[in-house]
């Protein structure tokens, strides 16, 4: 859903939701961090001459900022200079790319994955969503195939497999007159659960044409209610036992997947976002776990579902039958272990999961080591032989983390190529430890690793933890006592396959604020924007992060185990110019405050959120989902040619107070991009957001998801195509439907005329 901002928190969106009352720090209580930067963490390599420092253990090797960063890899030529002419911001309802590329629909919503399955109607009649695409198409990777089909090439680029998440529904689009109000009917449940998940779908190019293969043995369907297991420091927690697996061992299904990433073994993993919201709890539950589990009431509230919280599509009123009932996870049974009813469903979901698209029969793994939160993307720093693995991972939502996990395997450069990937991933995701981050004024950052071990976490006055699998399952909490740095909504990762650099989307914050009330933050060095925008001629709404920004970090040493960091700013997102309406500031102060990127119009962006690098190319993807430039454009995706961390300045931010001195922050903004670092790529049709991108291993092709075109419709509207805000992809001939189709998510395949790299 399209990110708000300026709105209260109790109107923000489900993705919105802020749950975080730590209390932790912010800009002022930060300054004292002067961590060296010659650090590794403890147990990682060759670590010698161990010293504890602030609480956490170091060793005196390893590297600094003015350490070398790792040599780029081998592979075709990085291209520096974009040489396409930058698409205009618009509001058509079509997808717009460059002169001389094109972008065509693949894969959409309902599209059937057996030679059996009906076409996609698009009328709401359609049902069998366990073999039909599923919904709001999100994160995505490629995997290659052989030119037969029969095996995996991790090079191929005319055949091979989309994994891809199905985050959220428009709802209303599934069904002939729109959703029914509750209690629902299960036959519109039973479409709404299975179009959630993931699908595998293969893809083939003929000519210079892709299209997907409807009757391909690959095709698959994930859904929430597919049996998975819990893998890691978690399963078999007494957290995780349910009705449906009293050992804890064991769940149903994955659900509001987000972002995606890409195993140096050839493996998937999708992240669950925002699925606590599907869950209700009864408005008495808080007083039904007094005695057998009363210190869940604290982990609820912290995750989201404090008693009384209603489920976003009300399933569990869709009957007796455990399938729905399980969306309702009060407390109803006698057990004081939980077997007897869904008290511990919620600590079942929140997790990286992990697949083998190439392998419909391999268990799909909940890695629970990773930690439970509002995931979004996992990206894994460059694997080194003989080193750990580490991943990087956020948590989307207002004031939230980022994390790393590092593993304690070290790298063997057989296992790229193993042929059983889940063994691969339980090699190195299950076994590792994980870190929370801490950005510091002077731009450094440090890792606090989450453990039982640490007094902060064991002696918490605010959760009394177990055991390391209660403190990876209520990472947050944990992430709350010792002491990390609350962003604005950390939402994609991604590792530049140059130099090692780890980017991340902080996509907005509307709480962000100089002079914060209860729940709501204060500026800090790596968050520290708050102002006020326009919609056109609209009144300027609140103050806050209203753009968002991306953050990118840098390890000491180019280790994936450092234990500290060098950051800056890669990008402030800002409009190129302030609304003439927007009196609050001149223009100026809006250079000085806002557009501290210098965006032009031909860069200017809202709301990053998706973010990918090419492996081939090494250019970055930046994808848009907002809320706040709508007026004047549809979301977006733009290209970046990045640079470094430090390539740019320091710079002080000054806000006036009325009556008072200047408050004045520090922070740190990269090298201000030219005309050919970066541009806008591809705007999308009315009301989506995109998401999801990913190549072909020649470059030639990039694959990218349109979501939720058309999401603002009532109930009411359904029967009149008229009032549908998009009608594409129907609209330039995909599917059914024509010029007055009910709009749908689907997968544009983009190339180039000329079959050139992207980019080029
Ligand atoms: Fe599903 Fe945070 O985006
Ligand atoms: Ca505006
Ligand atoms: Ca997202």
């Amino acid at each position: 859903m399209n990110k708000p901002v300026d709105l209260p928190l109790d109107a923000l969106a489900h993705d919105d939701e802020d749950h975080n009352t730590s209390g932790n720090p912010s800009f002022m209580d930060v300054l004292d961090a002067r961590l060296s930067r010659r650090s590794v963490l403890r147990g990682g390599v060759g670590s010698a001459a161990s010293v504890v420092l602030g609480g956490l253990s170091l060793s005196a090797c390893g590297g600094g900022d003015d350490d070398p960063a790792p040599a780029a890899p081998s592979g075709p030529a990085p291209i520096t200079s974009l040489a396409f002419a930058a698409v205009a911001k618009n509001t058509l309802d079509v997808v717009t790319v460059p002169t001389g590329y094109a972008a065509t629909p693949i894969y959409a919503l309902g599209d059937p994955l057996t030679a059996a399955t009906p076409a996609f109607a698009n009328d709401g009649s359609d049902t069998d969503y366990d073999n039909r695409a599923g919904d709001h198409h999100d994160g995505m990777e490629y995997f290659g195939l052989n030119a037969a089909g029969t095996a995996r090439d991790p090079q191929g680029s005319t055949r091979g497999l989309l994994a891809m998440n199905h985050e959220a529904l428009t709802d209303n689009f599934l069904h002939v007159t729109g959703s029914s109000a509750r209690p629902r009917p299960a036959s519109e449940s039973d479409k709404e659960i299975p179009a959630h998940g993931v699908s595998v779908v293969e893809v083939r190019k003929t000519g210079t044409q892709w299209a997907y293969v409807q009757n391909s043995a690959y095709n698959r369907r994930v859904t929430p209610l597919t049996p998975v297991e819990l893998a890691g420091v978690a399963r078999g927690n007494a957290l995780t036992r349910t009705l449906y697996s009293p050992a804890g061992t064991g769940a149903r299904g994955t659900i509001n997947n987000c972002g995606t990433g890409y195993t140096p073994w050839g493996s998937f993993l999708t992240g669950e976002e925002n699925w606590a919201g599907y869950f209700t709890r009864g408005a008495a539950d808080n007083a039904a776990r007094t005695g057998v589990d009363a210190k869940s009431v604290a982990a609820l509230n912290r995750y989201g579902r404090a008693q009384g919280a209603a489920s976003r599509h009300g399933w569990e009123t869709s009957g007796a039958d455990d399938k729905y009932r399980r969306w309702d996870i009060s407390r109803s049974g006698a057990s004081a272990e939980g077997t007897d009813d869904y008290r511990h469903e919620l600590n079942t979901y929140g997790y990286i999961v992990e697949m083998d698209p190439y392998d419909r029969a391999a268990a799909v793994k909940k890695r629970t080591s990773l930690g439970r939160f509002a995931h979004e993307s996992a990206a894994f720093g460059p694997p080194t032989v003989g080193r750990p693995l580490a991943v990087y991972m956020g948590d989307d939502s207002v004031g939230e983390y980022i994390y790393k996990y590092v593993s304690t395997a070290n790298w063997d450069a057989a296992d790229a190529t193993a042929a059983n990937r889940i063994a691969t991933g339980d090699k190195y995701l299950d076994a590792g430890r994980l870190y929370v981050a801490r950005f510091n004024a002077d731009g450094t950052g440090t890792w606090i690793e989450l453990t039982i071990t640490d007094p902060l976490i064991s002696g918490y006055a605010s959760y009394a933890f177990a055991d390391q699998g209660d403190v990876v399952i209520n990472a947050r909490l944990a992430a709350d006592a010792v002491g990390a740095t609350r962003m604005d909504r950390p939402e994609w990762c991604a590792v530049n396959p140059v130099n090692g650099e780890i980017y991340y989307t902080l996509t907005n914050n509307s709480s962000r604020k100089l002079a914060p009330a209860a729940g709501q933050f204060g500026l800090d060095a790596a968050n520290p924007r708050s102002y006020s925008d326009s919609r056109g001629a609209a009144a300027p709404g609140s103050p806050g992060n209203v753009n968002g920004h991306i953050i990118r970090m840098r390890e000491a040493g180019g280790l994936s185990n450092a234990a500290t960091f060098a950051w800056d700013v890669y990008l402030f997102g800002a409009q190129a110019a302030r609304d003439a309406a927007n009196t609050t500031l001149t223009d100026t102060e809006y250079a000085a405050r806002v557009n501290l990127s210098n965006l032009t119009a031909d860069q200017d962006f809202s709301s990053p959120d998706g973010l990918w690098f090419s492996q081939n190319t090494r250019l970055l993807y930046v994808q848009t989902d907002d809320g706040s430039y709508t007026d004047a454009t549809n979301c977006m995706m733009l290209i970046g040619v990045p640079g470094s961390v430090g390539d740019g300045v320091r710079t002080t931010l000054s806000y006036p107070v009325a009556g008072g001195a200047n408050v004045n922050v520090d922070t740190f903004v990269g090298a201000r991009p030219s005309a050919t670092t970066l541009k806008r790529f591809l705007v999308g049709p009315v009301d989506c957001e995109l998401t999801g991108c990913t190549e072909t291993p020649d470059g030639t092709t990039v694959f990218a998801n349109i979501q939720h075109p058309g999401e603002t419709i009532s109930a009411a509207n359904v029967p009149i195509p008229a009032n549908y805000r998009s009608h594409w992809p129907g609209s330039v001939g995909y599917g059914a439907g024509g010029a007055t189709a009910r709009p749908r998510s689907a997968t544009v395949a983009i190339t180039k005329n000329d079959g050139g790299r992207i980019g080029s």
